[in-house]
């Protein structure tokens, strides 16, 4: 997505009320986000110890960010109460690239990292499909870590209908109507969709490399958050103990990222926008976390059609989400 490409924008198509998107090589943008996205791929260089965390919006990236970090800096000297997530949102703690990457607050991210030691690695995250990211974190070469979260998709949808309502609403537009989110959503024409396309890459890119990309699944942390948190840490290098102090460190983990802790916190209350992107609302990330909560939202003919193309998307792969 050179700027040549960018002034040359191919199939356009209006998503929610009136923001503008572009297709590019198979997958849909914001056109407000197209020179983040271009800068990201052409000028970003990675470190080689760097983390970056990947996701389609809406399927856990604040909950994987909040991990991530407390893993990093278990051992920080803070009190229990006193971790970084308490005094700043999620997203403010580990920028999204396609978002903000043009910001002076993520340039200056880059040089360094700005939490809490010196001895942490970089720390980012990105919506961008696996085959979008820029060249140099692709190559055979680099040893950057990947980690991907993935959800189901019906619960995805239901919660980017909040979402995008709660964003690109006002008070005087009426909500877009949970079909219209279906039918675009099963048309693949979301931010960074298709989503079956956006996931399948990750997965095959995990199981070709699994010790760059690490896979996980929303539903998979709910169920056995220790298990995945384990193997989380021990991916990004930083493995818990097996015994009893390792035990209590996880569940810390667990506590401090929780969603009842988080949506709690100050800093998360505020209908105030992030710095970095103000039309998001920082309230905006925590609702429900709820698996299976599609139920009290989609009728079932809805459901019975994201089903049927779930199952047609994902019938070459073992992936089931
Ligand atoms: P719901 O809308 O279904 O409640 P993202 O972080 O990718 O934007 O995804 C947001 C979804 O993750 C929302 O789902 C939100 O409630 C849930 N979420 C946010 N923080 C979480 C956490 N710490 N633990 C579990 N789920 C969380």
């Amino acid at each position: 997505m050179a700027s040549r490409e960018m002034k040359e924008l191919p199939p356009k198509e209006v998503f929610w009320h009136d923001e503008k998107m572009h297709q590019i090589d198979g997958f849909w943008y914001l056109d407000s986000l197209m020179e983040s996205i271009a800068a990201f791929r052409s000028q970003f260089q990675p470190r080689t110890d760097d983390i970056l965390l990947t996701s389609i919006p809406k399927t856990g990236t604040t909950w994987l960010i909040a991990l991530c970090h407390s893993i990093l800096h278990r051992h920080d000297n803070e009190e229990e109460e006193e971790d970084s997530l308490m005094k700043m949102n999620p997203h403010e703690l580990v920028p999204t690239m396609d978002i903000s990457y043009l910001t002076d607050q993520v340039q200056e991210h880059l040089k360094s990292d700005h939490t809490t030691t010196t001895t942490s690695p970089r720390f980012l995250h990105t919506h961008l499909p696996y085959s979008c990211l820029p060249e140099a974190v692709r190559s055979a070469g680099s040893s950057c870590k990947l980690v991907h979260v993935a959800r189901n998709p019906k619960d995805t949808v239901v919660s980017m209908w909040h979402f995008y309502n709660k964003i690109f609403g006002s008070e005087t537009t009426p909500d877009v109507t949970m079909e219209s989110a279906v039918e675009g959503f099963c048309g693949g024409v979301i931010p960074y969709g298709p989503f079956y396309e956006h996931v399948v890459e990750y997965w095959e890119e995990s199981r070709r490399r699994p010790e760059k990309v690490l896979f996980l699944k929303y539903e998979e942390l709910c169920r056995a958050p220790n298990e995945h948190v384990r193997r989380l840490a021990s991916f990004l290098g930083k493995p818990f103990g097996s015994d009893e102090d390792g035990d209590a460190e996880v569940e810390k983990v667990l506590w401090r990222s929780s969603l009842n802790r988080l949506k709690e916190l100050e800093v998360n209350k505020s209908d105030e926008g992030l710095e970095l992107a103000p039309i998001i609302p920082k309230s905006s990330f925590f609702r429900k976390g709820t698996v299976g909560g599609w139920k009290n939202y989609l009728t079932p003919q809805m459901a019975h059609r994201i089903d049927l193309l779930t199952e047609q998307k994902l019938q070459d792969t073992i992936l089931s989400l």
